[in-house]
């Protein structure tokens, strides 16, 4: 896909979708983590140091079509002007007047951002006359939100039908590392999968199983496929209506050759709860009355030793309840064994990404993904709406 180095920015009024859909405090309405903010400014100075105008826009929380002063995106404006040391022209709507005013006034060199996309009812039903209009702004489209393009919405990929589109920096270094772990990885390629619901990854532990050497189930869903295994796994999370899928999967790594590693002992408690009190047991021998809540810690040296020997990592999803401090053992020891192998390793975004960065590890991993959502849907081999609509090199 064509990216801001393979077209003539300069001078040009550019359309910038980023992902400044940011957590925020729910109490002041604060921005608690500008990561999201940060991650798309070397797209924007890219731009405006070639003299274009750039005219950015997101969406932020689920308005669902309606005005909400508490999801406005004046903060995100504020706290962008103040990381790139220069004003940010803000819209108080999306494509109506005073957008449209200063979109035209606006001179090489600025930037402006639009008010919320998804306080427009159009935008999330991909209509072509929201596409249209805010197409209508500018002169070159550029994706930048590599989060949001799983979504099919106007901004994220109808605009593509009337102007010319092509990826920004943050969209395209997702692509290179994550499409190159999958379609040509360094090998032997170990798939670390965790979290609480197969029902989740599903199609990504489908796609996985085509593509890598090894791959390592742990988190909430192993139980289901310690039970589908005959395992007694006591109260743990279990989906009972996966159970025939979770065969499917064995039987499948066994004719592909795929190592599949499941945990051996579990990390036990009495009660989801930080201070619940545990036992190290055998995965398909929990106690009645207890839940596994992490891997154990002979789990951790065999799924360790296999991220030890690999040329490529990807992984999704913790390996236990690591909010909880006294079940993030596995976790820790997963992020810490990404970190000491000298594999290319990439984390796809969400909790393992969360994980990955309060424990410390982030500088060490080759590529953390800022898609949640969409890295998952990247792993599971679909087909992106916000990247097939970009221009082919
Ligand atoms: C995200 O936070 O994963 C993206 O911004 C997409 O948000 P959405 O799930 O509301 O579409």
């Amino acid at each position: 896909k064509k990216t801001i180095m393979d077209v003539d920015v300069v001078g040009k009024k550019i359309l910038l979708r980023c992902d400044f859909n940011v957590p925020q405090d729910k109490a002041t309405g604060a921005i608690t983590s500008d990561k999201r903010i940060v991650a798309a400014l070397p797209t924007i100075r890219y731009l405006l140091e070639r003299g274009a105008a750039v005219i950015a826009c997101s969406h932020l929380g689920k308005p669902k079509g309606q005005w909400k002063e508490s999801l406005t995106l004046a903060p995100v404006a504020e706290r962008l002007s103040r990381l790139l040391g220069q004003e940010v022209i803000f819209a108080k709507d999306i494509v109506g007047e005073d957008a449209k005013s200063k979109a035209a006034a606006l001179q090489g060199g600025q930037i402006m951002l639009l008010e919320n996309l998804r306080f427009d009812p159009r935008e999330e039903k991909n209509d072509p006359s929201f596409a249209k209009e805010l197409a209508s702004m500018a002169e070159l489209y550029v994706s930048d939100a590599f989060g949001t393009v799983h979504r099919a919405h106007a901004s994220t990929a109808g605009v593509a039908a009337f102007l010319p589109a092509v990826s920004g920096l943050l969209v395209a270094r997702e692509l290179e590392v994550m499409g190159g772990a999958l379609d040509n990885p360094k090998r032997p390629f170990v798939a670390v999968l965790g979290g609480a619901k197969v029902s989740d990854k599903i199609n990504v532990i489908n796609n996985l199983l085509d593509k890598a050497d090894t791959v390592i189930i742990g988190g909430g869903m192993a139980y289901t496929f310690a039970k589908a295994q005959g395992g007694s796994i006591g109260k743990s999370l279990c989906e009972d209506d996966k159970l025939d899928y979770a065969r499917q999967m064995i039987t499948k790594a066994q004719e592909k050759g795929v190592k599949l590693l499941l945990p051996t002992d579990t990390v036990a408690a009495t009660e989801f709860a930080a201070d619940a009190e545990s036992l190290v047991v055998p995965t398909d021998a929990i106690p009645d009355d207890m839940e596994g809540l992490d891997i154990g810690p002979e789990t951790v040296q065999l799924f360790c030793d296999a991220v030890r020997g690999a040329g490529t990592v990807v992984w999704n999803g913790p390996m236990g309840v690591f909010e909880f401090e006294k079940f993030a053992a596995g976790t820790r020891a997963m992020a810490q064994a990404l970190a000491d192998s000298g594999a290319v390793t990439i984390v796809g975004g969400g909790d393992s990404a969360a994980a990955v960065e309060q424990m410390g590890f982030a500088d060490r991993i080759t590529h953390i993904s800022t898609g949640g959502g969409a890295s998952l849907e990247f792993l599971e081999g679909k087909e992106l709406p916000g990247v097939a609509c970009l221009l082919d090199k």
